[in-house]
């Protein structure tokens, strides 16, 4: 049998008994001084000087220091050698103040240190699998799998409180505002948002699923129909999806729902809810938000997410008209980043393949264009306001794009040359700076995407989206150019939320799935519970979900959703902590009615 860590260590542990804490690690100050206190964590550190030992210890509030003398308790000295990292220990001691040499000013406790008179050891540790600092750099594998010693590390414990703190402020607004919190079951259908089902077999019905809920949409609009005027919940979504540094399997959205609103009522309730959540995390946001229509956004910055950190782009076709530079009848792209200065020639031919990459073709050489259109160039440089350290980049499409929105395309790809050219300049001109929060609006959303694999039309947010007003005509004449009533919370080029005022009228629905290519019985098997529900006086209503892991990502400062979540799955959905998904015995699927006909790939 394997020898008890405690035996390893050769040491007795004590016990809790009645001991209580006097503070936390993170609260004493020089006002303290001569206090006696009971602290209790985790060792953080050890410096054994030989005849003094100081112990970093720390909980989820901060780190404090103590010092075992030798000369003043021999025992007590000695007990402490034997303190190891991540030892879990209680100390009763007195605050003493430091000198001032020794004062530690990056710490908020660092005016003071505890001098031990008693010592606990109520728990030893392994070696952790690496270093608790921040500093240190870890592979996210090792952090994944030992992930309750990764949530010790400072920056974790803070990315987990900060998020605690932001739902409770988020919960506590909304509550204030007369929103009701209502919860929605997990085991049940299909819900339409893009992207594939996590299915739940049925053991006492086999061959049916439940699916787990890609969002709560369905039933928060039920809600609606049942009267309850202002739904929110903070709840889990199951998307079964390609993974990214924003994407994870499952996430939480603030998700909420209003009956009688117009677009502007909703927008009205986010924008102090996440002016809130800012405060949270020390931030002060304006309102309101500025807002684009997603024709403007892509015409300025060819993103339905832009970055407003980072200037617009011109579409400067019109003084080009005839320059051969772009195909006629698309845009020509003027991309300009003042004060970066000129780009490398590596920079350069760095940037060629990548707009060639998607179909893009780059004019870089300013003196070139200046030379063989000077007349355009006089305007352009007008319009765009370029000053002599600027960067200008021209960017054209020399072959015909296919799909039904062929100007789309090409915007798309400016645009993201535009961000791939900032992030180059990004080191040395701080052009994309993480505590610089630009919120955004993106309005009036393309009701319908083409889907090229299915060949059809699809809705663009969901089917139950409210066309614009403007745009009913538009439905099946012009379906490419038909408007919904929805809307996106963007923030640095991250898509933080999402809504729509809804459809309310069932004969309007049924309309919208027709445009969609749902025939009446496929429409009726899939949603006729939401079609019959409107059939009993549904108001008119509309909502939106935020995404609380985003939101809290970049609040933190952080780059990746797992660094918000406190267990997340790895970029292929494997949970390596617990070892999840995995295989289970042959006698429980038996019971489920299923048969495992694939191999693991
Ligand atoms: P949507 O699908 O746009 O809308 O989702 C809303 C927001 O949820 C976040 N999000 C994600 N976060 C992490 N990982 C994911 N896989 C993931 N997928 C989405 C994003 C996104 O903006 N029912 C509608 C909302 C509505 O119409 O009210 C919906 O779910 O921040």
């Amino acid at each position: 049998m394997e020898e008890s860590a405690e035996r390893q260590a050769g040491l007795t542990l004590d016990f809790l008994g009645d001991l209580r804490r006097t503070h936390n690690c993170g609260q004493l100050r020089a006002a303290d001084t001569g206090a006696r206190v009971l602290l209790m964590g985790w060792v953080h550190r050890r410096h054994d000087l030989g005849g003094v030992i100081f112990i970093h210890l720390r909980d989820r509030e901060g780190i404090t220091q103590a010092v075992f003398h030798e000369d003043v308790d021999p025992a007590i000295h000695q007990k402490a050698e034997l303190l190891r990292s991540e030892y879990v220990v209680a100390m009763e001691g007195v605050v003493e103040k430091r000198t001032p040499e020794t004062v530690n000013p990056n710490v908020e406790t660092g005016e003071i240190e505890i001098v031990a008179e008693k010592l606990w050891i109520l728990n030893v540790s392994k070696v952790p699998p690496f270093p608790l600092d921040d500093a240190v750099n870890v592979s996210e594998d090792a952090r994944l799998k030992y992930r309750y010693v990764d949530l010790r590390r400072p920056k974790m414990q803070r990315n987990i409180i900060l998020r605690s703190r932001i739902s409770f402020a988020a919960r506590e607004f909304l509550h204030s505002q007369g929103f009701l919190e209502i919860e929605t079951p997990f085991m049940t259908r299909s819900t339409p948002e893009g992207a594939r089902d996590y299915l739940v077999p049925c053991r006492v019905q086999p061959g049916s699923f439940y699916a787990l809920p890609q969002s709560p949409q369905i039933f928060k609009q039920l809600l609606m129909v049942s009267g309850f005027e202002k739904y929110f919940q903070i709840v889990r979504c199951f998307r079964d999806e390609d993974l990214r540094a924003d994407r994870q399997p499952e996430f939480t959205q603030i998700d909420l729902e209003m009956s009688f609103p117009q677009q502007d009522r909703v927008l009205e309730v986010v924008e102090p809810l996440v002016g809130r959540i800012c405060a949270q995390a020390g931030f002060e946001i304006p309102t309101p938000f500025p807002r684009l229509t997603y024709a403007q956004a892509m015409r300025s910055y060819g993103s339905d997410k832009p970055d407003m950190r980072i200037p617009p782009f011109h579409c400067v076709e019109d003084l080009f008209a005839g320059s051969g530079l772009t195909t006629e009848g698309l845009p020509l792209v003027a991309i300009h980043i003042p004060g970066t200065g000129a780009l490398s020639r590596k920079e350069r031919d760095d940037l060629k393949p990548f707009g060639q990459e998607r179909g893009l073709r780059i004019y870089d050489d300013v003196k070139r264009l200046d030379r063989d259109f000077p007349e355009a160039m006089a305007k352009l440089r007008q319009r765009v306001g370029l000053g002599e350290d600027d960067l200008l980049l021209v960017a054209g499409w020399l072959s015909a794009p296919a799909g039904h929105r062929p100007e789309e395309t090409v915007l798309q790809a400016c645009g993201q040359l535009r961000l791939h050219a900032a992030q180059k300049y990004n080191d040395r001109h701080k052009l994309l700076d993480p505590r610089c929060f630009r919120f955004l609006w993106v309005v009036d959303f393309p009701m319908f995407e083409w889907d090229e694999e299915e060949a059809r039309w699809m809705a663009a947010h969901h089917p139950f989206t409210s066309v614009h007003d403007d745009d009913i005509e538009k439905l099946t004449a012009d379906p490419a150019r038909c408007r919904a009533k929805s809307y996106d919370l963007v923030l640095n080029g991250v898509e933080l939320g999402s809504g729509s005022i809804r459809i309310h009228r069932q004969d309007v629905q049924s309309k919208v799935f027709a445009a969609l290519g749902f025939s009446e019985e496929e429409a009726r098997r899939r949603f006729g519970f939401l079609l019959e529900a409107l059939e009993y006086g549904a108001p008119p209503h509309g909502g939106i979900a935020l995404g609380l892991d985003r939101l809290v990502m970049i609040l933190a400062g952080e780059t990746s959703i797992r660094d918000v979540i406190p267990f997340p799955k790895t970029a292929r959905g494997t949970d390596l902590m617990c070892d999840a998904p995995s295989p289970v015995p042959e006698r429980q699927l038996k019971e489920l009615g299923i048969r495992v006909t694939g191999g693991a790939k």
